[in-house]
């Protein structure tokens, strides 16, 4: 069994655009799945379905199934403050709380009840260490992270999500706005952690894509056109518009 079993996906906007169209795949455990596609494609649609952020934008209609585990995350009775824990989101511009550090990546489990500070001082380094920021800042763990670099405030948005330990890890263009080196770190952090989680990421290139991915989507305006393990959709796409696309025609 997949991971994510999604059938007949739609979503529509309260003005009318249908931002995906009848979308089935299936999302496979431990591996990076790659959405990539030219702007308004539905990729950052799709991420925020998977932990039901859609409930908060102007979303008219949502239908079709989406099936994590046995859970249809579609379903209006879902607990989404504890889905929300188990797939965990990062975005575009880092944004760390207005606190410390440590607090950062602290809050969530403090937040879930945990008082232990030895519990939480081995938390918050575990996260730092994955999110391959630990070395940069284990001597200014109080100091407020307004006072990092931007890539530095993304690793440790992502030290963040990953203190929860979730199952998930969606991430939308989060190296988009950063250096070469903290691009590079996330990227590397995500393909160490692929053992123990599940990333899927609109990456910020296909180039990108390449680097990490294992599978591949490609979206064009709502569809899912075409859906392949990495190494094949980068060597032989089946479908015009995905070699277009790959080859830089259009987007
Ligand atoms: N809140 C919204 N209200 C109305 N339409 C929206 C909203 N958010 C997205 N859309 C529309 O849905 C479609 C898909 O957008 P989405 O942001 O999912 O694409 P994307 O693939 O993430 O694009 P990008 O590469 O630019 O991030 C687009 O036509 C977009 O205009
Ligand atoms: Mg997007």
């Amino acid at each position: 069994m997949s991971l994510f079993e999604i059938y007949d996906l739609t979503v529509e906007y309260s003005d009318g655009t249908e931002s995906l169209q009848g979308v089935t795949m299936n999302i496979e455990a431990n591996e990076v799945t790659c959405l990539i596609g030219p702007a308004g494609g539905g990729k950052s649609t799709f991420l925020r379905v998977l932990n039901r952020l859609n409930d908060l934008a102007d979303v008219k209609k949502v239908s079709g199934k989406v099936m994590f585990k046995d859970m249809n995350l579609l379903d209006p009775k879902i607990d989404v403050i504890d889905l929300r824990r188990r797939i965990g989101m990062v975005f575009a511009r880092p944004l760390p709380l207005p606190l410390s550090l440590y607090e950062n990546v602290a809050y969530g489990l403090r937040t879930a009840g945990e008082r232990s500070k030895a519990k939480l001082d081995r938390a918050v380094e575990q996260a730092l260490r994955q999110a391959q920021l630990w070395d940069e800042v284990y001597d200014r763990l109080d100091a407020p992270a307004s006072r990092l670099s931007g890539g530095q405030q993304q690793r440790l948005c992502l030290a963040r999500t990953l203190s929860l330990e979730p199952e998930v890890v969606l991430l939308d263009e989060p190296t988009s706005a950063l250096d070469p080196i903290s691009t590079a770190k996330i990227e590397s952090s995500i393909l160490e952690l692929k053992e123990r989680y599940t990333f899927i990421v609109a990456p910020h290139s296909i180039q990108q894509a390449g680097r990490i991915a294992d599978h591949v989507a490609f979206f064009l305006q709502g569809e899912l056109v075409e859906y392949q393990p990495a190494s094949e959709i980068f060597t032989r796409p089946r479908d015009k518009r995905t070699e277009d696309y790959l080859q830089g025609r259009f987007g």
